[in-house]
């Protein structure tokens, strides 16, 4: 149990004979004690970089890294009281599956008869209790990838850092492991910094999640926080599936509110609405974001008519896409609806659920145009 601190934190590679590459641009992460945290980001994007500095097989180029408060990133890895599942898993070929597990703790002083029951304990709780005296050249990169994890988790230690610990496993096993995951974290107070690229998995499990593009922090906030008001438009369409709906348009000044106009491609209306009681006072141009399970259709909606595109029942939601004025409208129901494609329907864009950006920066302006600021 520690708190954890990136402090401006910035990564430069420089390979020999070629450009240096800036991984980690400047991240600052506060990570609470006992608080569990997920990267989340596309390819490249500096996760395993982050993972790496702390942990202390990368040196930092610039800033700084504490554990409860004291610089640890000048430290050799033994020294930091940190614990990682590598992405490769690196185990020890010439070791059992239950002595990799268990090797961390031969040198944890009072480990002692303990090793035998811990090691059953996490392979137990990993469903690999029954290839504990394999080696790890015999057994599937699935159970590779869970040894890995298990000799990370046996450590107990202050910081814990999982490099997509469960990116091998069939969804219902990561569902199940997930949960167990979670449940051992809590109970042993364990600091813990995890990488998926699973969005579920991230709200599942994690107490804040950090959005990461391109080296960049754009985002550190709680699943809601993330998912109701994201910070930019880039985290407004990686986070969600289907991702939001985004259109160019327009607000503007109108007698007892404020309009909004979408376009289609060639520039033209392609739906309006209004938000009374907001006050503006000149128009301007902005995206305008909406997520797919807020937009409403059939009775009571009444702010467009869409044109159906394609209508797929997927057993318990509906994904319905719409070409509203030219611009394509993906919402999501969880009750099946009768039309087919050509067919036109009512949709509803509530007004609480319209985020609007700066098209510029990208910048979130509002989230929500419901009531007045
Ligand atoms: N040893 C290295 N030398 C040079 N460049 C590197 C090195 N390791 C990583 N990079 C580069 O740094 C950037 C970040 O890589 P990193 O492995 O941290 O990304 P990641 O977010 O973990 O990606 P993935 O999701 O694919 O695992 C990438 O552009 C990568 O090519
Ligand atoms: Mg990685």
């Amino acid at each position: 149990m520690a708190s954890l601190l990136l402090d401006n934190v910035t990564k430069i590679y420089r390979p020999r004979g070629k450009a240096p590459v800036e991984a980690v641009k400047r991240v600052t992460l506060d990570v609470k004690d006992g608080e569990i945290v997920a990267l989340l980001g596309s390819s490249g994007c500096g996760k395993t970089s982050m993972l790496r500095m702390i942990a202390g097989f990368e040196d930092v180029t610039e800033g700084a890294i504490k554990i409860d408060g004291k610089e640890i990133h000048r430290l050799a890895p033994a020294e930091r009281d940190v614990a990682m599942a590598f992405e490769g898993y690196s185990l020890y070929p010439p070791l059992k599956v239950r002595e990799n597990i268990g090797f961390a703790l031969l040198r944890q002083r009072g480990a002692g008869a303990d090793i035998e029951a811990r090691v059953k304990e996490v392979a137990s709780l990993l469903e690999i209790g029954d290839i504990l005296d394999r080696y790890p050249s015999l057994i599937s990169a699935g159970q590779q990838q869970r040894t890995s994890l298990a000799r990370a988790l046996i450590r107990r230690a202050p910081v814990s850092l999982l490099d997509e610990p469960m990116s091998q496993l069939e969804p219902q096993l990561r569902a199940i492991l997930r949960a167990r995951l979670k449940d051992y974290l809590i109970a042993h107070k364990m600091t813990t910094v995890f990488v998926t690229h699973d969005q579920t998995e991230a709200v599942a499990l994690a107490d804040r999640i950090a959005v990461m593009e391109k080296g960049e922090l754009q985002q550190f906030g709680t699943p809601d926080e993330i998912k109701t008001s994201p910070t930019n438009l880039f985290v407004a369409s990686f986070i969600g599936e289907p991702p939001m709906n985004i259109f160019a348009g327009e607000v503007s000044p109108v007698s007892g509110g404020v309009a909004v106009r979408g376009f289609g491609p060639d520039g033209t209306s392609a739906f309006a609405l209004k938000a009374p009681g907001l006050e503006l006072d000149a128009s301007r141009r902005v995206q305008i974001g909406i997520r797919p399970h807020l937009i409403r259709t059939g009775t009571g909606a009444s702010d467009a008519t869409g044109r159906v595109i394609t209508n797929h029942w997927l057993g318990d939601q509906s994904h319905i896409s719409f070409d509203i004025g030219g611009c394509t409208v993906v919402g999501v129901t969880d009750q099946p609806i009768a039309a087919r494609a050509g067919d036109a329907l009512p949709v509803g864009f509530p007004l609480r659920a319209i985020h609007l950006f700066d098209p510029e920066t990208g910048n979130a302006l509002a989230h929500g145009l419901d009531r007045a600021p």
